[in-house]
C-alpha cells in the first residue's frame, strides 16, 4: 500500500502504523487523516493484522494535533464536517475488534491525543507531553476529547484538562489513568509489542468482546451492559478458543487459539 504521510509494516501480526510528518511534529492535516482512515480500513480487515501500534515520526511527538495551518482557513460548514469525518476514522480503529497501542513518544496534543485515546491502550515515554490545547486557539476539540477523556480519567480531571488547555507529562498523565504505562523512549516500540503480544496470546474472540463489552457498557448503562457481557459469554462458551483454552488448562500446556 502506498501513503505519504504514514508508514505502514506488519511483522508477526502486529501492524506498525507510523504517522510520518515529523517537520510538523506530525500534526494531522487532511493528507495524514486520509492515510489514517485508509490504514484502518485495510487493518480491519486484514486477517494477516492481529493488532496495531501506532507511534509518530521522529524523537519530539506523536501528534502535535490538528493542522493549526489548516485550521485558521476552515469555514464553519466544513468544520463541521472535518470534525465527523475525523470522529468516523478514529472510530474505526476503536471499533476495529483488533487491539491498538498509542505508543508515545513525545506530544500528544489535540488530535494527538484524542487519536491515543481511541486507542485500546497508551504507553508513554518519559518525555511525553499530553493535553487538548484547542481552547488556546478558540476553538473546542473536534475529534473526541469531550467525550473519551472524561470516559477515561473521571468528569473533574477531564473538564480541567479540556478548559485550562495545560499539558501535562508523561507521569502525571499515568497518575490519572490517562497512559497505561510509562517507559524510557528507548525501550517504547519494544515494550508496547510485548504488551501487544501478550494481549495477542490470549482468545482473539474473548478479547474482541470484552472491548466490545466495556465500550458498549459505557453507553447503554449497567442493565443493558451486563446482558451484553452475558451475550458475549454466550457466544464465547461456543468457540473453539474456548474448548482450546479450557482443556490446554487441565492437560498443563499453552493454549494454541485459533480465533474461531
Ligand atoms: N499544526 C501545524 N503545524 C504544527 C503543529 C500543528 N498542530 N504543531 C507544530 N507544528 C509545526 C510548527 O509550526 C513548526 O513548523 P515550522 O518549522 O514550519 O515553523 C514545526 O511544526 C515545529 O514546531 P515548533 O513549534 O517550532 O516546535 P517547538 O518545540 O518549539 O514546540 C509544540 C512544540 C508542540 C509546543 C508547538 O509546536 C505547539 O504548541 N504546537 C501546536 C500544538 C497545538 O495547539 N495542537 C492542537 C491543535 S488543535
Amino acid at each position: 500500500m502506498n501513503f505519504s504521510h504514514i508508514q505502514f509494516s506488519i511483522d508477526e501480526g502486529i501492524g506498525l502504523v507510523t504517522i510520518h510528518r515529523p517537520e510538523k511534529l506530525n500534526a494531522l492535516n487532511a493528507a495524514v487523516m486520509q492515510d489514517l482512515r485508509t490504514v484502518f480500513e485495510h487493518a480491519g480487515s486484514n486477517s494477516e493484522v492481529k493488532g496495531l501500534i501506532l507511534t509518530g515520526s521522529g524523537e519530539k511527538a506523536f501528534v502535535a494535533g490538528a493542522d493549526i495551518r489548516e485550521l485558521a482557513e476552515i469555514d464553519p460548514p466544513r468544520a463541521e464536517i472535518l470534525s465527523s469525518q475525523g470522529q468516523a476514522t478514529f472510530r474505526l480503529l476503536e471499533t476495529m475488534r483488533k487491539p491498538s497501542v498509542a505508543a508515545i513518544n513525545g506530544f500528544a496534543l489535540g488530535g494527538g491525543m484524542e487519536l491515543a485515546m481511541a486507542c485500546t491502550a497508551r504507553i508513554a515515554s518519559t518525555n511525553a507531553k499530553m493535553g487538548q490545547p484547542e481552547v488556546k486557539l478558540g476553538i473546542v476539540p473536534g475529534y473526541g476529547a469531550t467525550q473519551r477523556l472524561p470516559r477515561l480519567v473521571g468528569r473533574g480531571k477531564a473538564i480541567e484538562l479540556l478548559i485550562s488547555g495545560e499539558m501535562i507529562d508523561a507521569a502525571e498523565a499515568h497518575r490519572i489513568g490517562l497512559v497505561n504505562h510509562v517507559v524510557e523512549g528507548s525501550n517504547l516500540l519494544a515494550f508496547a509489542k510485548d504488551w501487544l503480544k501478550k494481549v495477542l496470546a490470549n482468545g482473539p474472540l474473548a478479547v474482541a468482546l470484552t472491548i466490545q463489552a466495556v465500550e458498549t457498557g459505557y453507553d447503554v448503562g449497567l442493565e443493558a451492559g451486563l446482558r451484553f457481557e452475558a451475550m458475549a459469554f454466550g457466544f464465547s462458551a461456543a468457540t473453539e478458543d474456548r474448548r482450546e483454552g479450557t482443556r490446554a488448562f487441565l492437560e498443563k500446556r499453552p493454549a494454541v487459539f485459533t480465533g474461531r
